[in-house]
């Protein structure tokens, strides 16, 4: 049905129109906010072409899109539910064979079924500053309507085979040398469609069906591509498909589309594929806060105060964002030392080619100030405070705060536990205090915890969020308790990993298994890089509030005692040196003895049992962050550990996971568990209420 559309245009549908420019017929798609290619689109662009193509005097057909990008890809929103016709591989298909030729105009980000729609055009023209890619691989697919068949049959197998198992987008100029594209080209994607459909006409763009080319055999990329995958992505699912579909490319393009297809399907089936994209999900829908539409306060300059591991590594994100920052120390030693670290970050991102050298100059001469007195501070719309991890000194340092900065000022706690709420209760405006939780080095780790206290006002919530939009990091509103969202729940899950290496497990085999299911590391390869001092001294804090219930493992304490703080002393559970890492045999003793002390008899885990104790730990605990509202939603939970703890991405996140085990199986391992330690192993009241009525932590997402 023709629907109404500006002056010159006929609507097919709400988000396709055609227009007819002499001999030129033009398709419009605008369909925001990023033109995924929805049934809407499918359909109407199908229609447009048909129609097109039988309109007397259209000798040629340009595409192009409205709004902030040409087609992001297929609609995600659509996986999972019954496929509607057209689907895109038949799109792709008949837009290759039309008779009318055609030419698309790509601009923004062309991801995706994007590319494999502008792919089987007749000719491609990339506006400057574009970028083209297929990403699928990412959301645990691959390109499943003829990408991974037009792709090496235009820029050859080995490029092919990069950006899809890769999932990386590239440039237009990129693209233009890889034969991607026909041409770059400046202005608006209607007036470009235009000029380019004319060209295309008279010869001067190259007028070719992509399916009708050859791509050169080249056994050896894919044997590379298939060594390379096996060592650094065993576990992934999707990117050794990637590799199969693209082999079938020597096939008749439909033919190697069939074998793509089959494929793409056991991709869609693989839970890998349902967790990557919850986890493309969670980190949009973390923006969705109560405070989301508060009026967010205006920052252009920043305080850091402390200059350890955390403020230079604060500052240095905060610089690469283009803010000035003033670093604050208790002497000029504290002060050098935050220098340095700085600078050596900044070298560090003029080496991976983030930044200029220029730039670093630039920043380090004009950017960054420093001082050793607070004073300083006076005039900062922003300061955040990173000393050490000590209630007396953050205390006297907020007092301060409040005398000396100016009003409205956002005054944060970089703190891992401490309570915003009392450190908040010493200055006179609470409602100006938060806590920004960074991770280490913060200006790599892309997780923000946003902690908002009883009385941080919306639009101090807000400007946390506008800074990790800044410094492109993912905010996610956590409430206050011992730890937040994230390391509460590590404190738990961690007693875990401590109880099994008392009753017989080894710190390395516990670390194998959680590798093993994907995480980037196991708990005591991070116990040892975060420095077990820390932990040591939150055991100290805790000592006295510690409940006689309470199973204690105090071995890592014992580590500690030796001045063995992990990775900073040269050893802690492992020994690290010039030959790497390996298990340290010192520490090894100390379990021995220690399991001697408390009389227990080491007994065999299997790597299944580990696993299931350790998720289902953390999973219990990540329930009692949501029953008790510190977490908005369980996909809030989700995108914390995937962004912050090494969470393996291919299982979308704790709450994800719970969802995959089944809260009845939870619940039933608990209360196994429990017979042995009833104190630790407790079924959270939700997690019981979901197994009974047979719900998941899905269906609390989706009611927000
Ligand atoms: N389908 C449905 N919704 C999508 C989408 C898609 N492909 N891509 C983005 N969106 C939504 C987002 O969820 C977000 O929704 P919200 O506002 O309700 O939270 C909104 O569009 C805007 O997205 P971003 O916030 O991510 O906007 P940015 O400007 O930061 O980024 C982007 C734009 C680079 C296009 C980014 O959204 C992106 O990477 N999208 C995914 C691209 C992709 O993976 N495409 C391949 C899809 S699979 C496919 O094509 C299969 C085919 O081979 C058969
Ligand atoms: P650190 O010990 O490396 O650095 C603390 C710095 O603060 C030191 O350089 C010290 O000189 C300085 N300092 C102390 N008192 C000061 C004062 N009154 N004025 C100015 N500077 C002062 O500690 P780190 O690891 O950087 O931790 C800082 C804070 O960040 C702590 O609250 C910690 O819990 C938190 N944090 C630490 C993480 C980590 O992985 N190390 C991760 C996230 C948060």
């Amino acid at each position: 049905m023709p629907t109404e559309t500006p002056a010159g245009e006929t609507g097919i549908n709400d988000v396709v129109s055609i227009e007819i420019n002499g001999s030129v017929g033009l398709i419009a798609l605008d369909n925001p906010p990023v033109n995924a290619a929805s049934h809407a689109i499918r359909s109407g662009l199908w229609q447009a072409v048909e129609t097109l193509q039988q309109t007397d005097g259209v000798e040629v057909i340009a595409l192009y899109a409205k709004g902030r990008t040409f087609i992001a890809g297929a609609d995600i929103r659509e996986f999972g539910k019954p496929p509607l016709d057209p689907w895109l591989p038949e799109l792709c298909n008949f837009i290759e064979s039309a008779s009318t030729p055609i030419v698309c105009v790509l601009h923004g980000t062309t991801l995706g079924g994007g590319l494999e729609v502008a792919m089987s055009c007749h000719a491609r023209v990339a506006l400057t500053g574009s970028k083209v890619g297929l990403p699928e691989v990412t959301l645990g697919i691959l390109p499943g309507a003829g990408g991974t068949q037009r792709a090496p049959r235009l820029a050859g197998i080995a490029t092919a085979l990069d950006m899809i198992t890769s999932g990386k987008p590239m440039g237009a100029d990129e693209a233009l040398a890889n034969g991607l594209i026909d041409r770059i080209a400046e202005g608006d994607p209607r007036d470009v469609a235009l000029s380019s459909a004319k060209d295309l006409l008279a010869g001067d763009l190259p007028n070719r069906k992509t399916g009708d080319l050859t791509a050169e055999p080249d056994p050896a990329a894919i044997e590379a591509m298939r060594t390379k995958l096996a060592k650094s992505q065993p576990l992934l699912f999707s990117p050794h498909k990637c590799v199969d579909a693209v082999e079938a490319c020597h096939l008749p393009v439909r033919d190697g589309m069939k074998e793509e297809r089959r494929l793409y399907e056991e991709c869609m089936a693989s839970p890998q594929r349902a967790g990557l994209i919850h986890a493309f999900f969670s980190e949009r829908a973390v923006t969705k806060i109560p405070e989301a539409t508060a009026t967010a306060r205006e920052i252009n300059s920043v305080g850091v105060i402390g200059g350890g591991t955390m403020g230079s590594g604060i500052a240095t994100a905060i610089l690469l964002a283009g803010l000035p920052v003033t670093l604050t120390e208790r002497d000029q030693d504290g002060l050098d030392r935050g220098v340095a670290t700085i600078t050596r970050n900044l070298d560090g991102a003029v080496k991976r080619g983030k930044l200029s050298e220029a730039g670093r100059d630039d920043i380090l001469a004009a950017k960054l100030g420093t001082s050793t007195d607070l004073g300083a501070l006076s005039d900062a719309d922003l300061v955040i405070e990173a000393v050490f991890e000590d209630m007396g000194v953050k205390r006297d340092i907020f007092q301060t705060l409040d005398k000396v900065c100016k009003a409205g000022t956002v005054l944060a706690s970089n703190t891992s536990y401490l309570d915003i709420n009392e450190i908040a209760a010493t200055t006179s405006r609470p409602q100006d205090v938060i806590g920004l939780h960074f991770f280490s080095p913060a200006h790599v780790m892309r997780l923000l915890e946003v902690v908002v206290a009883d009385k941080t006002g919306a639009d101090v919530v807000a400007t946390g969020f506008a800074l990790a939009r800044k410094l492109k990091k993912i905010a996610v509103r956590s409430g206050v308790c011992d730890g937040f969202i994230g390391n509460r729940i590590m404190t738990f899950y961690k007693k875990a990993a401590d109880y099994m290496m008392m009753d017989g497990a080894s710190p390395e085999q516990i670390d194998t298994a959680m590798r093993d299911f994907g995480f980037a590391m196991g708990p005591y390869q991070v116990a040892d890089l975060a420095g077990l001092d820390i932990s040591w001294a939150a055991n100290k804090r805790r000592a006295a509030t510690r409940p006689a219930e309470e199973r204690y493992i105090p071995i890592a304490d014992r580590l500690c005692e030796n001045g063995w703080f992990g990775r900073k002393t040269g050893q802690g559970f492992y020994i690290y040196d010039d030959q790497g890492s390996r298990p340290n045999p010192e520490a090894l003793a100390i379990i021995d003895a220690e399991r001697e002390k408390a009389g227990v008899t080491p007994r065999s885990f299997t790597e299944d049992e580990i696993v299931s104790r350790f998720m289902t730990a953390m999973i219990s605990e990540a329930v009692r962050v949501l029953e008790e509202g510190i977490a908005l939603r369980p996909i809030d939970i989700d995108a914390v550990f995937l962004n912050g703890y090494g969470f393996p991405r291919f299982r979308g996140g704790p709450l994800h996971t719970a969802d995959v085990i089944g809260a009845g199986e939870l619940v039933r391992r608990i209360e196994e568990y429990a017979k042995e330690d009833a104190y630790y192993w407790k079924v959270p009241a939700l997690l019981r209420q979901i197994a009974e009525t047979g719900g998941t932590f899905a269906e609390m997402n989706a009611k927000g």
